[in-house]
């Protein structure tokens, strides 16, 4: 298991000195490298480099760059979250889920919408790897909002429809979750200290929410049982990447 556990009780850490809670935020901060190439990648990686140690490399990068767009980060000791967000039948995820492990990630996701049976499959694509990567599920995109997600045939609020696809997951035997902020606390409820839950639709207080429905403070998600934030446009659309990304792990660290 590549994630510490400790990453899920925050509380062990509230009396530390501000300096450590800020390293140990800068463990949880996930940084959303959604840009058009290698290129770009690599520039906005070295500015964040000093400030932030996890990455998440998405669609948008990946389709553009493909593996050359995590070799580097893993060969400079950087944590990666491959978010490719798989969905097709059981072979098929098995198979995408074994080769992005290959690339040492230590994050990877599936859709949860994907069945009992894809989700078995994706986890026991994962037995006998070395270091294998955390298996996530993406349950309800947090660009949906429930009339977003009624167009998609689901009449369910979003809340709901987690927890449905929540207990469907844990029933897989998959542990970790992408969810939005809305919903963490109760999929905390139902995974237990033990689930990993990583959250994107992260807004520092006052920027700007872009697509994002469901949106929380770095505060407020943590204190809801978030153990990993996963944050984009705020840091890497900032003037400054860095220095949004300190404010950000500053708060995190606040929220202890
Ligand atoms: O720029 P922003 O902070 O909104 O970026 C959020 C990131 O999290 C994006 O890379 C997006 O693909 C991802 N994500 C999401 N909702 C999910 C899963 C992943 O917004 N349910």
């Amino acid at each position: 298991m590549p994630i510490p556990k400790r990453l899920n009780s925050p509380f062990a850490a509230a009396r530390a000195p501000l300096a450590d809670k800020i390293d140990w935020a800068r463990e949880r901060l996930i940084v959303a490298l959604d840009v058009p190439n290698a290129a770009a990648s690599s520039e906005l990686v070295k500015k964040l480099e000093g400030a932030c140690r996890w990455f998440k490399v998405g669609l948008e990068l990946f389709t553009a760059a493909g593996p050359a767009a995590v070799e580097p980060l893993v060969a400079a000791g950087h944590s990666v979250f491959l978010d490719l967000k798989f969905h097709d039948i059981p072979n098929t995820v098995a198979g995408a889920v074994r080769s992005a492990a290959s690339w040492g990630v230590k994050m990877v996701n599936v859709h949860a919408a994907g069945g009992p049976a894809m989700l078995a499959a994706a986890k026991s694509a994962l037995d006998g790897v070395r270091n294998p990567p955390q298996l996530l599920a993406v349950t309800v995109l947090t660009s949906l909002d429930a009339v977003a997600l009624k167009a998609t045939g689901v009449n369910r609020s979003p809340a709901r429809q987690v927890t449905v696809l929540g207990r469907m997951c844990l029933k897989a035997g998959v542990r970790g979750f992408v969810c939005s902020p809305e919903e963490v606390a109760a999929l905390r409820r139902l995974t237990g200290p033990d689930g990993i839950l990583v959250v994107p639709g992260i807004r520092p207080a006052g920027s700007e929410t872009n697509d994002q429905k469901r949106s929380a403070t770095p505060s407020e998600a943590l204190r809801n049982g978030a153990s990993f934030l996963v944050v984009g446009r705020p840091i890497t659309q900032a003037p400054k990447p860095a220095q949004a990304a300190e404010m950000v792990l500053e708060e995190m660290a606040r929220a202890l």
